[in-house]
């Protein structure tokens, strides 16, 4: 299912003390951040396919833009005062809401609970045969935080309530309950008037979309960096099948190249067929049958080479894999100048793999 592109992003400069948020108001809850504007930007097409693609692991199928394409409609910075973060308010949580975006906010509180509560069966089965997982917060830290923010945030909008509970019981206990007090704060505000705007004691101004949205997007923000430390601890990436073999069948690729919103390098198989026949190399990670990660290159095997159409499964991102797979391109390779085309914002990423920029540079560009 698709709607019109481009994706639409809401920006934040100054989020969580200096980096850039990108906000996908259309798609409340989805996010991503980066440590400048282009390289939130950089992250925001497989911010798209990770959150169709998380919703669609609970059964709920939803329309994204099918496009790399990205427009900013709004930025509004975070502020400090008195040492807290205010965050932003954009003009379009000013707006009215629906009881089905409600309803759609409580479907997916409950999808990223369940994908906690598992997460954290992972980290304790870790744990038991390791020692506390490095990295950040302990569990039962990150558990309290989670819950804590739940209902910090779900009771923005009424100033009168309180939640009494223990946050400090076990996360299968404490985050349903959390949960529960959060969805009755929500119904009272869908009874009120859905636009009304509040200004809390910090002085940060909330509304009912922006209380959405920064529920979903909260404990997905933990989720991914729960699930990156542990992948680090596992050494999962290590643990991938990296292939060096040919591609001939292109299916698996073009669910990969979506997944990171290159609608257009798939829409003619005929000339992605063609990439591969002429490329002379190609790296591939493999989970199981899921092709995870992808890299190829053009090379005389004696001077020159050119490297392309890197992607990496937005669920296996910021794990490494994507300078692993760049490390078996250049390998044994030491007599070839590479060169490659950095989408802006990710010019840090190759950095640090040894690439450089080159003024000398001349690009003949695509034509179509
Ligand atoms: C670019 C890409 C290949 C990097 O692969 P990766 O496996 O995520 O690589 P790493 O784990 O080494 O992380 C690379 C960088 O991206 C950042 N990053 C990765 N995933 C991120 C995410 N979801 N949100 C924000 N930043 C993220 C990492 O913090 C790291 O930043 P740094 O190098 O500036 O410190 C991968 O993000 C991707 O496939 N992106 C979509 C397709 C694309 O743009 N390809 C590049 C064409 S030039």
């Amino acid at each position: 299912m698709s709607v019109p592109g481009p994706i639409r992003v809401w920006l934040e400069p100054g989020y969580d003390g200096g980096q850039v948020g990108a906000w996908m108001l259309d798609l409340p809850g989805c996010f991503v951040a980066g440590r400048d504007t282009a390289s939130a930007l950089a992250h925001v097409p497989s911010a798209v396919g990770a959150f169709g693609a998380w919703l669609a692991d609970h059964g709920e199928a939803i329309a994204v833009p099918e496009t790399d394409q990205r427009r900013v409609v709004e930025q509004v910075g975070a502020s400090i005062a008195d040492g807290t973060e205010l965050n932003a308010t954009f003009g379009a949580d000013r707006r009215p809401v629906a009881g089905h975006e409600v309803e759609a906010v409580v479907r997916r509180l409950v999808y990223a609970r369940t994908d906690l509560l598992e997460l954290l069966e992972r980290v304790a089965a870790w744990e038991a045969a390791h020692g506390p997982l490095p990295g950040g917060r302990s569990v039962p830290e990150l558990v309290r935080h989670v819950a804590a923010a739940e209902m910090w945030l779900a009771g923005r909008l009424d100033r009168g309530a309180r939640f009494e509970g223990p946050l400090g019981a076990p996360a299968a206990t404490i985050l349903p309950i959390v949960e529960g007090w959060a969805v009755e704060r929500l119904s009272a505000a869908l009874a009120d008037d859905t636009a009304r705007e509040v200004v809390d004691d910090k002085g940060e101004s909330w509304t009912l979309a922006k209380v959405l949205r920064r529920l979903v997007h909260h404990p997905l923000d933990h989720l991914g960096e729960l699930d990156r430390r542990l992948a680090r601890a596992e050494g999962a990436v290590d643990r991938l099948v990296i292939r060096k073999d040919v591609l001939v069948e292109t299916g698996r690729l073009v669910e990969l190249f979506r997944a990171v919103g290159w609608y257009r390098r798939v829409a003619d198989p005929g000339r992605l067929a063609r990439m591969l026949e002429g490329s002379t190399d190609m790296v591939s990670a493999w989970d199981g049958p899921q092709l995870v990660g992808f890299a190829r290159a053009i090379s005389d095997d004696a001077f020159n080479g050119y490297i392309g159409s890197v992607a990496v499964h937005p669920r296996w991102q910021g794990k490494g894999l994507g300078q692993r797979l760049i490390r078996a391109l250049l390998e044994n390779n030491d007599q070839v100048r590479f060169i490659l085309t950095a989408v802006e914002g990710l010019q840090g990423f190759y950095a640090g793999l040894g690439f450089e920029p080159d003024p000398q540079a001349m690009v003949r560009r695509r034509l179509r």
